[in-house]
């Protein structure tokens, strides 16, 4: 499958972790739909790790675990689809996943066709237990064929966390998307870290093979699985914003069936959302402001049609002033031209004057731009 723009969807890891059971899955298709993320362009719903039970069948399948799914994986993969949602499963290319149940190693022709079987259009592909020996890029090329072979289209979602140089390796496989990075955990301090490791990471991620930032923490506030210290809805708001305009997957990693007003205005976004889903899919920019302070960042991406998104992140606990020339963005004076921007939570409208955005933003905020070229 080649994917055009960044998968979006929901989890089950984040909140869930190994308490995942068919009436979840029901519970939270019907509020995908019920909250409008569905319409939004969460489609994939995907089950995580724990799943099956500990041993393969005599017939060398996995077996999911009667208690958690008393109907088997075709019937959550019906109930899923007759929602007009997606179902992603999830496996691993070791001998074992991540919290110890079957992975896919030397079984990955047989469980891509029994994915297929179930109706299963995702597979999150964890990189625990491999092979000593094998390289990471065998393995993943492995499953890569496999899905590829298997007779329907499933999307394939590396997970080896930027591990034995991903990047290098990982668009020569079939993956729609790549974890760049270990786990994000519910805290403003796992956001700050996984940010802080994207700049390098800008050239390796583009259409087709999207570059994956993790999973989601908006809306969890300390609750679950990897949930910790918690955010506030700003750093939600500004930890969502940097993962949409660096092109990540979306995958949503709360509980929708309890979610708040404010978290589903942070997911809800559309024009958000907008910026993320670019059908150019370019590469971000960091823009090496010399104003530009540890914890803060301006970003900038090309979109389709000649609008420019702009993404001022203050990720510091105090208030910071911007400055930003647009001779940077190829605009400086001598080109007659200027930008005016709309900002995409507030709407407020701005036109840019001396070439020069000077702009105050608060503790733990963002202002993300959508910017044209006008006339000065
Ligand atoms: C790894 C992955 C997580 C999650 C867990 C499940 O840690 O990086 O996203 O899938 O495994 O065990």
């Amino acid at each position: 499958m080649v994917k055009q723009t960044p998968p979006m969807g929901w989890n089950s890891w984040n909140t869930f972790g190994e308490n995942i059971n068919e009436q979840l899955i029901f519970e939270t298709a019907d509020r995908m739909v019920e909250t409008g993320l569905r319409d939004a362009g969460y489609k994939y719903l995907v089950i995580d790790d724990c799943w099956s039970l500990k041993e393969r069948g005599e017939d060398g399948r996995i077996v999911p675990d009667p208690d958690k799914f008393p109907n088997g994986m075709k019937a959550v993969a019906d109930y899923v689809h007759s929602k007009g949602l997606k179902f992603g499963m999830y496996s691993c290319a070791g001998n074992l996943t991540c919290a110890g149940y079957p992975g896919s190693f030397e079984h990955e022709f047989v469980d891509a066709e029994t994915f297929a079987e179930w109706g299963v259009d995702f597979l999150k592909y964890d990189y625990c237990y491999h092979s000593p020996i094998i390289p990471g890029k065998y393995l993943y090329r492995r499953m890569g064929l496999a899905l590829e072979n298997c007779g329907r289209d499933i999307l394939f979602s590396a997970c080896s966390w930027g591990a034995d140089e991903t990047h290098e390796w990982i668009k020569e496989t079939s993956a729609s998307m790549w974890r760049s990075t270990g786990d994000i955990n519910d805290s403003w301090e796992s956001v700050k870290r996984l940010a802080a490791q994207q700049p390098a990471l800008h050239p390796y991620h583009g259409k087709g093979c999207f570059n994956d930032m993790d999973m989601l923490i908006v809306g969890m506030y300390g609750k679950g699985n990897v949930g910790l210290a918690g955010c506030t809805d700003t750093q939600y708001k500004t930890h969502f914003t940097m993962w949409a305009l660096l092109g990540s997957p979306l995958m949503i990693g709360c509980d929708v069936r309890n979610i708040s007003d404010a978290a589903l205005d942070i997911l809800l976004n559309p024009d958000v959302i907008a910026v993320n889903q670019d059908i150019a899919s370019r590469e971000p920019v960091l823009l090496n402001s010399i104003w530009k302070h540890d914890d803060t960042y301006v970003y900038y991406r090309q979109l389709a049609g000649g609008d420019i998104a702009l993404g001022f992140f203050n990720m510091t606990d105090s208030k910071c002033m911007f400055r930003q020339n647009l001779d940077e963005l190829g605009l400086p004076h001598s080109t007659g031209r200027t930008l005016e921007m709309e900002e995409l939570w507030t709407h407020q409208t701005m036109k840019v004057t001396n070439s020069t955005i000077l702009l105050p933003v608060d503790a733990y905020d963002c202002a993300l731009f959508r910017a044209k070229v006008v006339r000065e």
